[in-house]
């Protein structure tokens, strides 16, 4: 679908050649950040007014690459419910790889990003968009319908955990809610070879992985680091925090997915005793991703939890490093050790190391910091592969590598 530059829609009293503007500026960078790049995706980011779908919002905020709107949290401030960011809209998109006439299932809906698939697929294609939240069906239905793309998106309200039976097999299927398992109507709705792109959640990190139906079986091909909303109904698998300092404003806490249960009392004592560290000579850039560092050491490490705390926490001196998605740290009874950086002489150029507390912190510290090593020596230019296997297969006929057991699948990490 086509927006005329000049025309104006609805809800905005913004001329559309403005609103093409920032569509246009939204576009280059989506290009520039290598998450558009494909002609069909371009071409529906440049085309859809996505700001209808969020007219609480400023119109210039909604085409921000990075902004995310929410537009639900629960009664705990919990964000439950948002369009998603367009970078990780688009690439979500192009890690599903999709083609005129598919058919597309989404889980999760919000209007966006089922109208952007459609105009891709078009009108030879069919989009359902399922969310479990009936206030999200009748927004993005409306949008959808104020848009045009009512005539190939199908909105459905029901638990994503059954897929649409009604109205499967799918070609495709994107999953737009962060998930701890892959429950067997979304494999069994998808066509053979058929893409899989689901934001999946392994011990506390989630990747979004494009994976190919390959039989009872789904491989990887290809992933990146994001954060979704979390699911809900049947699937719903929330990680839990463990609060290791309460002090208001800059708490610290231990994130924890499917680990053992911590010595908390431990812990936090640990955390206010004198630190130790340990340094790897391995350095990295000042802009680069860690991701494959970090799931290299939740491959190895038996009980990888991830630490969190809030900037002032930081800059008490109280932990040496933070990050929003939580940084990889070994537990051994009441000691544990997380990974950090200092600078080198070199400029831009850091240094991976590790800091330790505990009883046992110099023995983990080490450990950690030996596994930086060996990252850097036999995996650093490779990539871990992915593979899902319905629950019950026997170990034997799992490849060699990490195994993460969820109620319907065996998650297996294994690195070239
Ligand atoms: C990030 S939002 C979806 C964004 C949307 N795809 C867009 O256009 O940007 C995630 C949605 O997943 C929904 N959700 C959570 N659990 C679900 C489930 N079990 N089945 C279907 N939808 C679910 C939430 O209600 C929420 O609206």
């Amino acid at each position: 679908m086509d927006y005329v530059p000049g025309m104006t829609t609805e809800n905005s009293a913004t001329p559309c050649t403005s609103e093409q503007h920032l569509r246009d500026v939204m576009v280059q960078r989506l290009i520039e950040l290598g998450a558009a790049r494909s002609p069909r995706v371009v071409a529906a980011f440049r085309s859809l007014p996505r700001h209808l779908a969020a007219p609480e919002v400023d119109i210039a905020k909604t085409y921000e690459p990075e902004f995310a709107a929410i537009t639900k949290t629960d009664e705990n401030g919990v964000d439950i419910s948002s369009v998603s960011a367009p970078r990780v809209q688009a690439m979500q998109i192009e890690q599903a790889d999709i083609q005129p006439g598919m058919r597309v299932l989404e889980i999760g809906s919000g209007g966006v990003n089922a109208a952007y698939v459609a105009e891709i697929v078009g009108d030879q294609g069919h989009v359902v968009t399922v969310d479990i939240d009936r206030d999200v069906t009748q927004r993005a239905a409306d949008f959808v319908k104020a848009t045009g793309y009512d005539r190939n998106i199908t909105v459905l309200t029901a638990d994503g955990e059954h897929g649409a039976p009604d109205h499967a097999p799918f070609d495709r299927i994107i999953v737009t809610v962060q998930a701890a398992d892959i429950p067997p109507a979304w494999i069994h709705q998808l066509s053979e070879g058929g893409r899989l792109v689901v934001p999946l959640r392994m011990r506390g990190m989630t990747r979004t992985v494009a994976f190919v139906r390959d039989g009872e079986r789904l491989v990887s091909d290809g992933f990146e680091l994001c954060g979704f909303v979390p699911m809900q109904g049947a699937g719903e698998n929330r990680v839990r925090l463990l609060l290791l300092h309460d002090i208001e404003g800059e708490e610290i806490g231990l994130r924890l997915d499917d680990h053992p249960e911590p010595d908390a009392e431990g812990l936090r004592a640990a955390l206010h005793a004198p630190r130790v560290e340990a340094w790897s000579g391995v350095t990295v850039a000042g802009d680069e991703s860690k991701e494959h560092l970090d799931l290299w050491l939740t491959t190895v490490f038996d009980n990888l939890p991830l630490l969190t705390a809030k900037p002032a926490a930081r800059a008490r001196g109280l932990v040496a490093s933070i990050s929003p998605l939580g940084i990889p740290t070994l537990v051994e009874g009441n000691s544990f050790a997380y990974r950090t950086v200092r600078p080198t002489d070199v400029p831009d150029r850091f240094e991976l190391g590790v800091i330790g507390h505990g009883l046992c912190a110099q023995k983990i510290a080490d450990r950690m910091v030996e596994q930086l090593q060996v990252w850097d020596r036999e995996h650093r230019s490779h990539r871990a592969h992915i593979e899902i296997h319905p629950a019950g297969t026997p170990d034997d006929r799992l490849p060699a590598g990490r195994v993460i057991d969820r109620p319907h699948t065996r998650v297996a990490i294994t690195w070239p």
